[in-house]
């Protein structure tokens, strides 16, 4: 088989490392990739929102299968066109990624269906929400309806807070057209934990859960990221809690997708909050979050290359999926100062010192050849914000995690910085 992986963050590197594993596989693309990437395939530079150059690409190379990892070319359509140009394209098609791309779409969806979310309503005029203020009370969660790489939440404590909010959305338009429509949700209190799972137009089949740290300092201080580290499976769930969440979310879900004629394949992912009155749906993704992927597919055991055809054919219901008992810890090194503004080119030392069954996946990295006065050699250098997401299994969480950090502590670029608390089990959580 030959395969293009779309994307080039830590989530495409864990797709990549994972489908180089298959037997089946002989070759993998990778466009754009990043340094680390271009270890496991061939990177290709075409940016993963060029579609008609991604379409071409594959064809030209003969293409079996294209998985596409990000929200954003998902969204613009790129699996229909694929379809279109006769290519093989694991992900959900245009229809479907409204589901991550709008959230007002999303809420009515899960309204119809009786799918446990936080109350809500939307706007379209900012008069009206600034009049509507507070409408379910203090903190007043605000979202843009659109994509915004994950920035687009608000959660204002008191008015000020949230009259500012409404102002840069719908008035200095912060997020663009993604602003244009703005969901207030009721506050959910309770504990978050992510659920990612394969679906055909059949099945529903969960992964091993993760758990995401999503602030950027230690003690879950500080603004939110994409992601700073995951542990899997999140000690969140037990067999009762996983069972009612089938049932509640899991299986509506799937009837929803039929009744309403959405012909989803690919991996929906599925932000939750454990609240005391059960588990309610905070958000849809409609790809592998990051850094969830990186420990997920860790402790994956069966051929991810067979998944994703069995999703394509919708025959999900005949693969048998695997995982391994061990436990992983993902931790993510990024750049100073973000997830503000930060510089890049910083060379990266101490990769080669990393234990062999450590995994470090590649998100912001490029290689460069740097020349001194003496020399030239090649580099890996910084370029993005989340630059590595240092990956170790153990058989406790205890175990993983000490590995993990072990390795992170050899591994060195000016102004790097982690949170130090990733995969220690706080028990007032549980
Ligand atoms: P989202 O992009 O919708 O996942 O929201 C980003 C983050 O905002 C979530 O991970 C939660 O921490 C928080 N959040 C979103 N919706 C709510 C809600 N209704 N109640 C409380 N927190 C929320
Ligand atoms: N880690 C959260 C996400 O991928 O959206």
């Amino acid at each position: 088989m030959r395969i293009l992986v779309v994307g080039g963050g830590g989530r495409e590197h864990a797709i990549v490392w994972k489908l180089a594993q298959s037997p089946k596989v002989n070759k993998i693309y990778c466009a754009p990739g990043n340094a680390g990437i271009g270890m496991d395939a061939e990177c290709v530079d075409i940016k993963a929102e060029d579609i008609d150059s991604l379409c071409a690409f594959a064809k030209d190379h003969q293409i079996d299968l294209a998985v596409i990892g990000p929200e954003v070319p998902l969204a613009m359509g790129i699996v229909d066109e694929m379809e279109a140009a006769g290519i093989r394209a694991f992900g959900p098609d245009k229809s479907c990624s409204r589901l991550e791309a709008s959230k007002a779409f999303t809420k009515s969806f899960l309204a119809r269906h009786n799918i446990p979310t936080a109350g809500y309503k939307e706007f379209t005029d900012k008069q009206e929400l600034l009049d509507s203020v507070g409408i379910f009370g203090y903190p007043m969660v605000l979202k843009a309806d659109g994509l915004a790489a994950g920035k687009g939440v608000v959660i204002a404590e008191n008015e000020a807070d949230a009259k500012k909010a409404i102002e840069e959305m719908m008035g200095d338009r912060v997020f663009g057209s993604a602003g244009d429509k703005v969901v207030v949700e009721e506050f959910l209190s309770g504990v978050e934990a992510s659920m990612l799972c394969f679906v055909d137009e059949k099945t529903i089949v969960p992964m091993e859960s993760a758990q995401d740290y999503k602030r950027i300092f230690d003690g879950d201080k500080g603004p939110n990221t994409g992601g700073m580290g995951t542990y899997s499976p999140s000690l969140v769930f037990d067999p009762e809690l996983e069972a009612r969440i089938r049932r509640e979310i899991l299986e509506p879900t799937l009837a929803g997708f039929q009744a309403d004629g959405l012909p989803f394949k690919g991996v929906l992912f599925i932000g939750l909050m454990i609240t005391k009155d059960g588990s309610k749906v905070i958000e849809f993704n409609n790809r592998f979050g990051d850094p969830e992927a990186q420990s997920v597919l860790s402790r994956l055991e069966s051929d991810l290359c067979d998944i994703f055809l069995a999703v394509t054919e919708n025959k999900l219901a005949d693969v048998e999926i695997k995982w391994s008992d061990k436990k992983a810890v993902c931790v993510v090194l990024a750049s100073g100062g973000y997830p503000g503004s930060y510089e890049k080119g910083k060379e990266i030392t101490g990769l080669d010192k990393v234990d062999e069954d450590v995994v470090v996946f590649h998100a912001g990295t490029a290689s460069e050849h740097i020349c001194d006065a003496s020399s030239c050699r090649s580099a890996v250098v910084t370029s993005g914000g989340r630059v590595l997401g240092v990956t170790a299994t153990g058989a406790t969480h205890e175990e993983a995690r000490q590995k993990a950090f072990d390795n992170v502590g050899r591994i060195a670029f000016e102004g790097m910085q982690y949170r130090k608390d990733i995969g220690i089990i706080n028990e007032n959580l549980l």
